[in-house]
């Protein structure tokens, strides 16, 4: 398979190295600061860099479009038209309306948010199709995206509030345990290096049991006994966590939604 990347900052870069570690696959990159391109393809013999937009059209099955939202329109229009039926247009830019994605070119289109968690080719990679897509095309880019992480399809509107959690959510659940780390800090009873050792082993244990195949609720019920300290803990979050967890949904979803830059696409 024949990978294209447009913008090789934090996502584009993370992708193209994810895809350059699957056997039989070549990534074709470009950027607009060509020296980071160039970073990139000496981190791997997969990874060749294209002297321009249309190149990574020419010699892609699937091109990635990884810009911020703001640069996403100029490259669009420019790569969209040369592509054909028999290609894939994927852009990380989770503005940009199918509607007008599909404007721009007869190739198959989609759009997928990245997490963090693919540097490690895991975690979950959200899949949002394009409308036109046919089964066949879907279950394409579904295969190529398993060889990175594990695709989870949801629908446009179903993209921010699932971006929070798969996206977003390994940083605000590593910025959870910093602040009970500091919590924990200001009883004086142990350091941050210690509170952050024994909070990282705690998630690394809840993620093996969670892989094990139990869930978050046979996990809360098994730990807390009637009456003991773990209950008494747990009354006290729910009085404030699900106030905390509505305002940081309803927080994304505005800034979303107001953002001036994925309203660019709004045209
Ligand atoms: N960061 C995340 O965790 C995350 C998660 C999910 C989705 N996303 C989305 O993914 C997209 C990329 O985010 P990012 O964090 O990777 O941004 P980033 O680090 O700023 O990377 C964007 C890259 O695009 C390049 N670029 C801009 N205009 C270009 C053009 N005309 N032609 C070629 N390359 C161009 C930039 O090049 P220069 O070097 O010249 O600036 C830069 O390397 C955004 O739309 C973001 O919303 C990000």
């Amino acid at each position: 398979m024949r990978i294209g990347v447009i913008g090789t900052g934090n996502i584009g870069g993370m992708l193209a190295k994810a895809f350059a570690a699957c056997p039989d696959t070549q990534v074709y990159v470009y950027n607009r600061t060509v020296s980071k391109a160039h970073a990139l393809a000496e981190t791997s013999q997969q990874v060749f860099v294209s002297p321009s937009p249309r190149a990574v059209a020419e010699g892609s099955d699937v091109v990635f479009v990884c810009t911020k939202p703001c640069d996403g329109n100029a490259v669009l229009e420019e790569v969209g038209p040369l592509l054909s039926q028999s290609q894939f247009l994927v852009a990380t830019i989770s503005t940009v309306p199918f509607e007008k994605l599909e404007s721009y070119t007869e190739a198959g289109v989609a759009k997928v948010i990245p997490s963090i968690a693919q540097s490690a080719r895991s975690g979950i990679l959200l899949v949002s199709h394009g409308p036109s897509l046919t089964t066949a095309q879907r279950h394409t880019l579904e295969g190529l995206f398993k060889e990175i992480a594990t695709p989870f399809v949801v629908e446009e509107q179903q993209i921010r509030v699932a971006s929070d959690l798969a996206s977003c959510g390994p940083a605000f659940i590593a910025c959870l345990l910093d602040m009970w780390a500091d919590a924990a800090v200001r009883t004086e009873k142990l350091n941050y290096v210690q509170v952050e050792h024994l909070l990282s082993a705690t998630l690394i244990g809840v993620a093996q049991l969670l892989q094990s195949g139990m869930t978050l609720k046979d996990i809360i019920t098994k730990v807390s006994v009637p009456g003991g300290v773990t209950e008494i803990g747990l009354q006290s979050l729910r009085q404030t966590a699900p106030q905390m967890f509505d305002d940081l949904h309803q927080t994304t979803a505005r800034h979303a939604h107001q953002n001036p830059v994925g309203n660019l696409f709004r045209r």
